[in-house]
């Protein structure tokens, strides 16, 4: 399978085959020979990439994309492969957060929730995600946790589907979407139950008695891909509703949820939306539920008449309903900032270079590791993927740490799984090519073995 050129200029010329994957290249020379200047700049064809001939510098001066990268706040002698889990800082944010600070809160007071429509910014940032997810601008709301917003989904979708009395979603999804399942469940005490069933076999389970189906469309560890579309299409053939987790699918690849006729969904503000650490998550509810589904939690800010202050709870009529306390101002401002950069740039070009990225990563750790038993974990290279690239290692942990003290930052996912974010508005494919040199070096020294690589903290 062909990769995807960051820009349709790019084209091809390698006559080399395209659809194998690199075996291990022992005559691969180290990074010191790798020439900037043996490869055209119209030849990114990572699938018959050769790590000796690879161009890096060529490829990031072809990429469309390469302005963002001034956009964000980078120490440039820092390799940032975790954009997946908290993103970088928009050079934008700084400054609106100053002048929202200083100015709205500061001289404004109160008379911001008016005069700078801090009441409407969950409905109106939540209208610029929409344009990232492919939902119409009244569908989306920013509010709460991703974990806050599962479950009041969750609750509103059960009560929306009795008589049907079991959750579908997978092993191994991430942990906050079954551990809400659960606490809904435990607070409806109404005779439901969680069954976990693997990927393959989802369509098949799906059956009557399924109330709702709710699955993360990226996977956080692996990047496997959902077919929206179609596992929407199965499980609303028997009735089911389906609530998508796109934490690691906003603003990393097109999503298009009208197109696959989604019920709900939710997402993060702090991954690769720029949205700064704990920024505001989004929930996604198509226009056709929205009159029948109910918030389990009905605060003063998804009440229909909220400066009405009347005793009895009245849902607001639209999206606003999903609202409940006072939202963080401060913290919708940061996230709006980094939502407007995305809407500056375009997802199927964001879509392109991520590819490229990941598939160069894969060949480049292919070409150059594979002798450490460092394995691919998720979708095989050409196959659809999400935007990071895990490899599993027994020692993923200690090599993880050993990087970063390289200053390359990747993550580590328990039990043995390495991963790195692939962040296409500000990652270079030259930061790959030393991503990769620096994982060599690590295996090759065996530096990951000093012991103060395998000191646990807290945030791994
Ligand atoms: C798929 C997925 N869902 C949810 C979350 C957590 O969301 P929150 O911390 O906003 O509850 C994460 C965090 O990494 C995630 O990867």
């Amino acid at each position: 399978m062909n990769v995807p050129p960051p820009d349709e200029e790019l084209t091809t010329t390698s006559a080399s085959p395209v659809d194998g994957s690199i075996a291990p290249d022992t005559s691969t020379p180290d990074a010191s020979t790798l020439d900037a200047a043996a490869l055209d700049a119209a030849a990114l064809d990572a699938a018959a990439l050769d790590a000796a001939a690879l161009d890096a510098a060529a490829l990031d001066a072809a990429d469309p994309l390469r302005d963002f990268r001034a956009r964000f706040v980078l120490d440039p002698a820092l390799i940032y492969l975790d954009g997946n889990s908290l993103g970088a800082l928009p050079r934008a944010t700084a400054a609106r957060l100053a002048e929202v600070v200083e100015h709205e809160w500061g001289e404004g007071l109160i008379r911001s929730w008016n005069t700078h429509d801090w009441f409407n910014a969950p409905r109106r940032v939540g209208a610029k995600i929409a344009r990232l997810i492919g939902a119409g601008a009244h569908e989306v709301l920013v509010a709460d946790s991703v974990s806050v917003n599962l479950y009041k989904l969750i609750v509103a979708a059960l009560q929306a589907r009795p008589g049907r009395h079991t959750v579908l979603s997978e092993p191994g999804n991430f942990p906050t979407d079954l551990y809400m399942i659960e606490s809904a469940l435990r607070t409806m005490d109404a005779g439901h139950r969680l069954r976990l069933v693997p990927r393959g076999e989802l369509a098949a389970a799906i059956d009557d008695d399924t109330a709702l189906v709710l699955l993360t469309h990226v996977h956080y560890k692996t990047a496997d891909v959902f077919d929206m579309a179609a596992v929407t299409a199965q499980a609303q053939a028997r009735g089911a509703l389906v609530l998508w987790d796109l934490s690691h699918s906003v603003g990393a690849l097109p999503v298009d949820l009208n197109g696959a006729n989604a019920d709900l969904a939710v997402g993060c503000g702090y991954k690769f939306l720029n949205g700064g650490p704990g920024a505001p998550a989004f929930l996604f509810v198509a226009e056709r539920h929205q009159g029948g589904l109910q918030s389990p939690l009905g605060g003063w800010m998804g009440h229909a008449r909220p400066f009405d202050f009347v005793d009895g709870y009245e849902a607001a009529p639209g999206i606003a309903r999903f609202g409940c306390g006072t939202p963080s101002i401060l913290a919708i401002a940061a996230l709006e900032s980094g939502v407007d950069l995305h809407l500056s740039a375009d997802m199927e070009a964001v879509a392109r270079k991520s590819r490229a990225l990941a598939e160069l990563f894969i060949d480049l750790v292919e070409a150059r590791c594979a002798q450490f038993g460092i394995a691919l974990v998720g979708p095989p290279r050409g196959a659809p993927r999400g935007s990071h690239v895990s490899f599993r290692h027994p020692r993923a942990y200690e090599i993880v740490q050993a990087l970063i003290a390289r200053n390359v930052i990747g993550d580590f996912r328990a039990p043995d799984v390495m991963r790195f974010g692939l962040t296409p508005l500000y990652l270079r494919f030259a930061d790959i090519q030393r991503a990769v040199e620096e994982l060599h070096a690590v295996m090759t020294t065996d530096e990951w073995r000093e012991p103060r690589f395998s000191e646990r903290r807290a945030v791994t």
